[in-house]
């Protein structure tokens, strides 16, 4: 296309040399798009750097689900001014959710001015369009398909659905994103089959909510169960799934998929049935409970883990008890903690909020507490038994390896020169609150 032509000779003469840095903060939504940016820059024959220091070209692809995340990003976005005034030809690109309020979109441009292009998540898939009207001042009516750069080989960010409908109160989420498009059946089933075929071993799919895929009248669990029937050594993980979605039908499907990898999150928020009506999440903690038990009942060895939201507006004390009953009660491998952070927009920023944040501190320290020693255990229950485990990381000392149902498990580097993406058998030896060590079963 002209215009990618055009843009490719613009940074070639800008720069000489291209070099980009991009960084993703967020979720793994954000960072399959920034797959895509990458394959885009790419395309237009930029190579990557892991250090701003060195790079022509600077992407930022940011998060606004809380105030903490946001906080970090201004961060890291002020540290820019020192590589600007260095190389003050250095182009610099914020993207993403933030960028997508109204407020942070104006802060950016007005407090960093050395910032040259922003563009929010919802316009994402014309980026390219957007940032050749940004450099040239036409217009693109057409649209450039972005192609993936996977991060690692073994591994594939699948989105099936974008956007959110559900509204949860506290949640900035759909504002930023719009509202839920799943994509088409046919094009994930052939990604599918492309990645598997390439040798991709891990499959995840991806979207705020998975569980309300529908591509005219073709399900999740259709499609789950058409992606199962592909040839090859693959594992299917999904995330994020919204209780209120996750049905007792799903569970029969996923307990005859011979793909799947026996990992669930499915973010509770809330213990407390008043609080999960003001948080709008329109399930009760027994009804939660109930699907879990019939899933652990189908499905043998399941890892559920799950995102807890301390400090609601209004959560009492003894409500917050609530949510640390159902953790004792449910026995989650790990928990995803986070102090409410009020967002501007969202339903729950109107509700009044007395609790003080030491308060809120205390309790998800509780919390922490709690879950750590339950961790702990439920990891020192799989001592003796044995795992085929996928290479994700080498360190001088240990192979970092997952499970199919994504528990991290640590090998002793007996410098035996395995490689990223390696499949390894192993029994567990040891454990920890967040690891097992294990040994490879060929050398006991
Ligand atoms: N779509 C997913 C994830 C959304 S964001 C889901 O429905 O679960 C990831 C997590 O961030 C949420 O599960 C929630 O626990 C947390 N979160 C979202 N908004 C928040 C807020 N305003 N304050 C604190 N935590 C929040
Ligand atoms: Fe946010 Fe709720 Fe949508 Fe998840 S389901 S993204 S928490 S609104
Ligand atoms: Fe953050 Fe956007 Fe994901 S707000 S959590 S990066 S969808």
């Amino acid at each position: 296309m002209f215009y990618i032509d055009h843009m490719r000779e613009m940074f070639e003469n800008r720069f000489g040399n291209l070099k980009a840095f991009v960084k993703t903060f967020g979720c793994q939504q954000n960072e399959s798009d920034s797959e895509k940016i990458c394959g885009f820059f790419r395309d237009i024959g930029f190579s990557f750097v892991d250090d701003p220091i060195f790079a022509n070209l600077i992407v930022f692809n940011t998060c606004a689900v809380r105030h903490t995340a946001q906080d970090r990003i201004y961060g890291h976005i002020g540290m820019l001014k020192s590589i600007k005034r260095v190389n003050n030809n250095i182009f610099i690109i914020i993207c993403g959710c933030m960028v997508e309020l109204e407020s942070e979109k104006n802060k950016i441009l007005s407090k960093y001015p050395y910032v040259d292009f922003v563009c929010g998540a919802k316009s994402f898939e014309k980026f390219p369009e957007l940032l050749y009207e940004h450099l040239t001042g036409i217009k693109i009516e057409e649209n450039y398909s972005m192609s993936v750069i996977q991060k690692d080989k073994f591994k594939a960010w699948i989105p099936i659905i974008s956007g959110c409908n559900n509204f949860c109160s506290y949640c900035i989420v759909p504002y930023v994103r719009g509202c839920e498009v799943s994509r088409k059946f046919e094009d994930i089933l052939s990604d599918c089959k492309k990645y598997i075929s390439n040798g991709t071993k891990i499959i995840t799919f991806l979207g705020q909510n998975v569980n309300s895929y529908d591509y005219d009248g073709m399900k999740f669990k259709d499609l789950i169960y058409e992606v199962d029937k592909i040839d090859g050594d693959f594992t299917i993980r999904f995330m994020t799934s919204h209780p209120k979605d996750f049905t007792f039908s799903l569970v029969d499907t996923l307990a005859k998929c011979k793909h799947f990898s026996k990992s669930l999150h499915l973010p509770i928020q809330s213990g407390n049935n008043r609080i999960l009506k003001l948080m709008n999440r329109k399930y009760t903690r027994e009804e939660y409970i109930e699907k879990i038990d019939y899933a652990r009942s189908k499905i043998e060895g399941l890892v559920i883990s799950t995102d807890i939201i301390v400090g609601f507006p209004g959560e009492t004390n003894e409500e917050f008890e609530d949510t640390i009953s159902l953790i004792e009660k449910v026995r989650f491998f790990s928990i995803f903690s986070f102090i409410y952070s009020k967002r501007n927009g969202t339903l729950s920023a109107t509700m009044q909020d007395l609790t003080k944040y030491e308060e809120k501190a205390k309790r998800i320290d509780r919390l922490i507490n709690i879950q750590n020693k339950i961790s702990e255990e439920l990891h020192s229950e799989l001592i003796g038994r044995n795992f085929r485990v996928f290479v994700e990381g080498i360190s001088d000392e240990y192979l970092m390896c997952r499970t199919d149902s994504n528990l991290m498990v640590k090998i002793l580097n007996g410098k035996n020169n395995y490689e990223i993406g390696n499949v390894l058998y192993v029994k567990i030896a040891n454990s920890g609150r967040n690891a097992l060590y294990a040994k490879l079963l060929e050398e006991i």
